[in-house]
């Protein structure tokens, strides 16, 4: 067969070129099942794979490339199950292909806990495929899984650093094309976590044998730092108070918003009792080393905004006890003239 073939293909040539001046016409009429079946291929087969394979493949690539960089998040309106989350966010790319995303839902979650579960879900608004592009989203969020929503806000309140995806599904339309493709928006990014706040600083303390009208004794400004680059409303927060391994009161805390960027300045005030405090005023290392200086220890107990409670912060502020460093030796000598003395004041415990 193969001979056959040659021969055919040979004869074909020598009678093609007998009538040479018809040229191309005579060529093309002669030939048009071979330009048909040409054209069928590239109908069929090429245009498909480019438009179907090709384009998409590209379009996502083009997507994953982008860079999502978060400028802020913050949370008002906190309520029991829902809360108000605004984003802002530059999305970063090469610019090179002109494009349309459609809106989507995005899943946010923490990319290093398995199994991997939404804590919100946002709405993106359509973008464009444009090397710079801010995308601010305000919206109100339901709270689908209060259990997820604590687990990132106990990431976000511990550590250095966490990393948060935010994933969906939509689609990109290409200039030029009129389809438009299905694709996945998958980011992560690395934001600051608050570091169990620490750092934070009370002073301008005073301190009053009697309790005042709210039942307080101690009053006190809190620097509460800042390292994240979430905001978010609390409200009135109360943190049980620890010395020495004992609960000695209550540290109140009162329309607190954490807010990203800006010294957090609050007043503290606590109820405590006085009996443990003058105790270890008047104990080693107390009475002499640190000068009077004693280590608190504070760990969240509730968080009341406006009448609701706030279960999703109040246990992420519950699973530690931050120390804060209080002078409370100078406060009282301050506020109340009195100076304990290594061994205490004739012994007497002074319980309130
Ligand atoms: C977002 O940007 C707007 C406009 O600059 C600003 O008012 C707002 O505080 C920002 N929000 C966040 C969460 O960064
Ligand atoms: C989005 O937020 C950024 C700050 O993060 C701000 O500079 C920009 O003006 C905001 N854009 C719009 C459209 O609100
Ligand atoms: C973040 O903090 C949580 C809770 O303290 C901890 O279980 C987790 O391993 C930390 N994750 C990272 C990535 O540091
Ligand atoms: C209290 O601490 C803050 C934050 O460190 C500081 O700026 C301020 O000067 C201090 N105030 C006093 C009276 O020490
Ligand atoms: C906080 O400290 C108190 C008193 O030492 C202790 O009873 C409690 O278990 C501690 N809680 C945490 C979460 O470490
Ligand atoms: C908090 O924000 C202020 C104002 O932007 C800044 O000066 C300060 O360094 C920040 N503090 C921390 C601990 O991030
Ligand atoms: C905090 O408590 C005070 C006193 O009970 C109340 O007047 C105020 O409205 C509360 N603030 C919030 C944000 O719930």
């Amino acid at each position: 067969m193969g001979e056959n073939d040659k021969a055919i293909i040979s004869h074909s040539e020598n009678v093609s070129e007998k009538p040479r001046r018809r040229g191309c016409v005579g060529h093309c009429v002669k030939f048009w099942w071979a330009y048909l079946i040409l054209l069928i291929v590239v109908v069929v087969v090429v245009v498909p794979v480019v438009l179907l394979v090709a384009v998409p493949k590209m379009a996502q690539h083009k997507l994953d490339e982008a860079e999502l960089i978060l400028d802020g998040i913050t949370v008002t309106n906190t309520k029991t199950g829902s809360m108000t989350m605004a984003i802002n966010s530059t999305i970063k790319s090469d610019g090179k292909v002109k494009a349309n995303i459609d809106p989507f839902i995005g899943d946010m979650y923490l990319e290093d806990l398995e199994p991997h579960t939404p804590f919100a879900r946002i709405n993106f608004p359509a973008t464009t495929a444009d090397k710079l592009q801010t995308v601010n989203v305000t919206q109100e969020i339901e709270i689908a899984d209060a259990h997820a929503l604590t687990t990132f806000n106990q990431w976000l309140l511990a550590n250095e650093t966490l990393r948060v995806t935010v994933k969906g599904k939509t689609h990109v339309k290409v200039s030029g094309i009129s389809k438009k493709y299905s694709v996945t928006f998958k980011k992560t990014i690395e934001m600051p976590g608050l570091m169990h706040l620490d750092g934070t600083i009370v002073n301008q303390t005073t301190i009053s044998l009697e309790n005042d009208e709210l039942g307080n004794n101690f009053r006190g400004q809190a620097y509460i730092p800042n390292r994240s680059l979430v905001s978010f409303e609390l409200g009135n927060v109360t943190f049980h108070n620890y010395l020495l391994g004992a609960e000695v009161g209550t540290v109140f805390i009162d329309n607190l918003f954490v807010r990203a960027g800006e010294v957090n300045q609050y007043l503290m005030r606590a109820t405590i009792e006085n009996g443990p405090v003058l105790n270890a005023l008047g104990a080693h290392p107390y009475c002499d080393e640190t000068k009077g200086v004693l280590p608190f220890q504070i760990r969240g107990k509730t968080v009341v905004n406006h009448g609701q409670d706030l279960n999703y912060f109040r246990d992420a502020l519950s699973t530690y006890n931050q120390t804060v460093e209080i002078d409370i030796g100078g406060t009282l000598q301050k506020s109340v003239g009195i100076t304990i003395p290594c061994g205490g004041l004739g012994g007497g415990d002074n319980h309130s």
